[in-house]
C-alpha cells in the first residue's frame, strides 16, 4: 500500500468537480492514507460534509472557530502531524488567497500555517476562461514559484457545457500524483525514453503478427522514472494501457516505426530502457489489399526479413544514452543474459524469466553488469520498476 501510515489533509473549496473527489477519498483511503477532509463554505454546497466523513472515516472540519480540538486551533493542530495538503478542486479564488497568503477561512489559514517542508499540493477546477484569465495565469505563475504543485488541469468538455482548459485531473491521476510526491527524486532533471509492449508486423492491411506483451513492465517502470522527477517519452505498442500521468506517448505499431519514432530522439536523452518486446521479423511480402482466402487456390506464404535493433542501434550512437535491455528466456536465462548484453554493448540487461510473465501484475527481475548478476526480490511490477530506476539512478551517479 503505497500510502500506508501517510496523513493527507484533503482540503476541498467550491466546484462541481468536488463530486470526482469523493472517488478521491475512497482511492486515497484504499491506498493506505489516513485522510482528513477540510471544507470551505462553498465546497459544502456541492458535497455534504456527511459523504466525505463517511468516505473518509473521520469528522469534517469546515469552520475556523471549530471547537473540537482541545487547543481550539484547528489550523495548526491539523497540519503537525500530515505528510501533504492535497486541496482538490482548487477554485480561481482559492489559488488567488494562497497566492496572496490569505487567512480567512480554515482551509486557507491552515495553508498559510503548514510548517516549510509540508507538500502543498493542488487540482485546479475552473471553467476555461477562468483558467486562462490574465489574474488566474499571475497567481499560477505565483504558486509555482513559491513551490506548491499544480496537478493540471487538463483540457477537454467542462460541466458548464464549454470546452477548454481547466477541467481537474481524474481521480486515478491525482492518486498517482500523490503517490509520486513521496518517492525519492533520485532522476530529477535526466531525460528518460522507453519502449514497451509488443510490436503489430502487418501481413495485409487487416492481418498481423504480434506477441503476448501487455506492456504492463514498460509502463511501470515510465511511471516509476516520472516519479524519480525525469521527463519521460514512452514509445509504445498496441497495448490496452493508459500512459501514467505526465508521460509522454508516442503510439507505434511496427518495430520500424518504434525505430523510426526511437533514434531521431535517443541523442538528447539520458536513459533509454529498452523493454518492448519487438519481433524479431517481418513480413517481406506483406499484400496491399486483404488476402482472400479462396483467391490464391493454396495456402499463402510470407517471407521474413529481419527487423532493426533498435537497442543495439541506440547502444551504437557516437555518444549514446545510458542503455538498459531485457532480456525474455524460457531457458538458460544467465548464460543467454550475459551474452545478450555483450552482443548488443549495453551496460546493463534485465532478465526475466520470460513469456509466463506476460500480462501478469508480477515479475521476477536478474540485473546482468560488468561485474556479474544480482536478483531483485520477485514481485509488483510497479514495486520492481522503482527498484530498478533505483539501481539505474545509482549506475548513473556513478
Ligand atoms: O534480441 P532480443 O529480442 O532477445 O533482445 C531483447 C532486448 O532488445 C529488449 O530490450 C528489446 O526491447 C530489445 N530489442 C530491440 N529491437 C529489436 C529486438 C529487441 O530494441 N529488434
Amino acid at each position: 500500500m503505497d500510502l500506508a501510515g501517510k496523513k493527507i489533509v484533503l482540503g476541498l473549496t467550491g466546484g462541481i468537480a468536488c463530486y470526482k473527489v469523493a472517488e478521491l477519498t475512497r482511492a486515497l483511503v484504499k491506498t493506505g492514507a489516513t485522510v482528513q477532509v477540510v471544507m470551505t463554505r462553498a465546497a459544502t454546497q456541492f458535497i455534504t460534509p456527511v459523504t466525505m466523513q463517511a468516505l473518509s472515516g473521520h469528522p469534517v472540519f469546515h469552520d475556523q472557530w471549530d471547537a473540537r480540538i482541545d487547543n481550539n486551533m484547528p489550523h495548526i493542530d491539523l497540519t503537525r502531524d500530515a505528510d501533504a495538503i492535497v486541496i482538490a478542486p482548487c477554485s480561481a479564488d482559492f489559488m488567488f488567497k494562497l497566492a496572496h497568503g490569505a487567512c480567512d477561512d480554515l482551509l486557507s489559514t491552515l495553508c498559510v500555517a503548514r510548517p516549510m517542508t509540508l507538500p502543498l499540493l493542488i487540482a485546479p477546477a475552473m471553467n476555461v476562461e477562468m483558467w486562462q484569465n490574465a489574474a488566474t495565469r499571475r497567481n499560477a505563475a505565483q504558486l509555482k514559484q513559491d513551490g506548491i504543485v499544480l496537478l493540471g488541469p487538463d483540457a477537454g468538455e467542462q460541466a458548464c457545457g464549454e470546452t477548454g482548459m481547466g477541467r481537474m485531473l481524474e481521480p486515478e491521476q491525482l492518486l498517482e500524483e500523490v503517490i509520486a510526491c513521496f518517492q525519492p527524486k533520485l532522476l530529477a532533471g535526466k531525460r528518460v525514453l522507453i519502449t514497451a509492449g509488443p510490436t503489430f508486423e502487418a501481413i495485409d492491411p487487416v492481418r498481423g503478427i504480434t506477441n503476448l506483451s501487455s506492456g504492463k513492465m514498460g509502463y511501470a517502470i515510465a511511471r516509476a522514472a516520472r516519479e524519480a522527477g525525469a521527463e519521460v517519452t514512452l514509445v509504445s505498442g498496441p497495448t490496452a494501457l493508459a500512459a501514467p500521468y505526465g508521460v509522454g506517448r508516442i503510439d507505434v505499431l511496427s518495430a520500424q516505426q518504434m525505430h523510426d519514432a526511437v533514434l531521431p530522439r535517443a541523442a538528447s536523452q539520458d536513459v533509454f530502457i529498452a523493454v518492448a518486446a519487438v519481433a524479431d521479423w517481418k513480413v517481406s511480402n506483406r499484400a496491399e489489399s486483404k488476402i482472400k482466402k479462396d483467391a490464391c487456390g493454396a495456402m499463402p506464404s510470407l517471407a521474413f526479413e529481419e527487423n532493426p535493433d533498435i537497442l543495439a542501434a541506440v547502444a551504437a550512437l557516437p555518444s549514446p544514452p545510458y542503455c538498459v535491455g531485457f532480456a525474455a528466456e524460457s531457458e538458460n536465462l544467465i548464460e543467454f543474459a550475459h551474452a545478450k548484453r555483450k552482443k548488443k554493448n549495453v551496460p546493463l540487461l534485465v532478465g526475466n524469466l520470460g513469456p509466463q510473465t506476460f500480462g501478469k501484475d508480477s515479475n521476477e527481475l536478474v540485473l546482468f553488469d560488468e561485474n556479474g548478476h544480482a536478483s531483485l526480490p520477485p514481485g509488483d511490477k510497479l514495486v520492481l520498476a522503482r527498484r530498478l530506476i533505483a539501481e539505474i539512478a545509482a549506475r548513473l551517479a556513478n
